[in-house]
């Protein structure tokens, strides 16, 4: 593993964002792997899952409810992409409350965390104003695996956080060691531990009082209810990707993609074939990032065994007929 400069311009950036790239494993998960894939990626991500409710809601419980109440805060994002919840941590009212934030990211795909690093950047000299900032991202690690060097190197440092953010990151650890994901990890020879395993493993690297969330999709607690959940879904990708407005926007940013996307979302077709486009595309994204999704009781259930009942929240996704399957679990860790 090496310290990189990202493009660094000026000496500001050194300090405040690290990125640290490391070799990732190939087979992993390459879905996300090349600057076109993060392009794509973070445009239709706002159009198709709109998270700032959740992330809004997770800044609110650590600016109000982390105890005791501290003017310095240490958050560990594993798989944290394009750093989507990170924009609020940079940002007003979360940089008036603390005095000292370190952020420390992982994720496979260094083209996520250097993109990541740009974002964190720009918000750093917009919005900073004498707050203690330090932000680590380190790339090509597989935050799956539990024994994963990087998560050994917290342990043996005895790093602990006052959170973790597992934002749609639960989906890449296999349900079970006997699930299909598993089977797969291990065909391709790829070390994971389970979602218990990896819930674990966060509550142990939290401090006292610290916080475990986790955004996700979810399966539904009957294959009839998991059924409505995708219908709801895959409309809302078809309205999305058929409405004007939505892709003239996008079209400001990546006209290639918002081309394709009116190509693929035809509006002269039934609307029947365009809502098996969505299907289909859905399925095929679940199978090349290899994602793996639980009911919500499941979440619950292991959340409650290791935290205790009244340490477990949960928040649903705010626009419940369009995002019936999208949910924030939290947990304390408390004594
Ligand atoms: C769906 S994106 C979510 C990104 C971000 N947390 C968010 O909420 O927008 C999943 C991220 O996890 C990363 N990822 C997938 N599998 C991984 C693995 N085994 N280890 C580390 N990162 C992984 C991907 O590269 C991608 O950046």
């Amino acid at each position: 593993m090496c310290s990189i400069a990202c493009d660094v311009k000026d000496a500001l950036r050194q300090t405040v964002v690290t990125l640290r790239e490391g070799q990732a494993t190939p087979g992993i998960n390459e879905s996300y792997q090349t600057a076109g894939r993060v392009e794509s990626y973070v445009a239709t991500q706002e159009i198709v899952v709109p998270k700032d409710a959740l992330f809004g809601k997770i800044i609110d419980v650590l600016m109000n409810e982390t105890a005791p109440p501290r003017r310095s805060i240490r958050i560990l994002e594993p798989g944290m992409g394009p750093a989507a919840f990170t924009r609020f941590v940079l940002r007003k009212p979360f940089l008036d409350r603390f005095d000292e934030i370190h952020v420390q990211g992982a994720d496979i795909s260094h083209g996520m965390l250097v993109y990541a690093a740009e974002v964190i950047h720009a918000l750093y000299q917009s919005n900073v104003d004498g707050q203690r900032i330090t932000i680590a991202l380190s790339s090509g690690i597989n935050c799956v695996n539990v024994l994963d060097p990087f998560y050994g190197a917290i342990r043996s440092q005895g790093r602990r956080f006052d959170a973790v953010v597992a934002s749609q990151f639960e989906h890449y650890c296999p349900n079970s060691h006997g699930s299909s994901l598993a089977c797969k990890y291990r065909e391709h020879g790829i070390p994971y531990s389970t979602k218990a395993e990896f819930r674990r493993m966060c509550h142990d690297l939290l401090e006292e009082g610290g916080v475990y969330f986790t955004l996700d999709d979810r399966f539904g607690e009957s294959p009839e209810e998991y059924e409505r959940i995708c219908r709801a879904w895959d409309s809302y990708v078809v309205r999305q990707f058929t409405d004007d407005a939505v892709l003239h926007q996008l079209h400001s940013s990546n006209p290639a993609l918002a081309r394709n996307l009116r190509l693929t979302y035809d509006r002269q077709r039934p609307r029947q074939a365009l809502l098996r486009v969505a299907a289909q595309a859905r399925e095929h994204r679940r199978e090349i990032c290899r994602e793996e999704i639980e009911p919500l009781s499941v979440t619950r259930r292991d959340l409650v065994a290791l935290f205790g009942e009244e340490n477990v929240q949960c928040m649903m996704h705010p626009s419940i007929e369009t995002h019936p399957g999208f949910y924030l679990m939290w947990a304390f860790k408390r004594n």
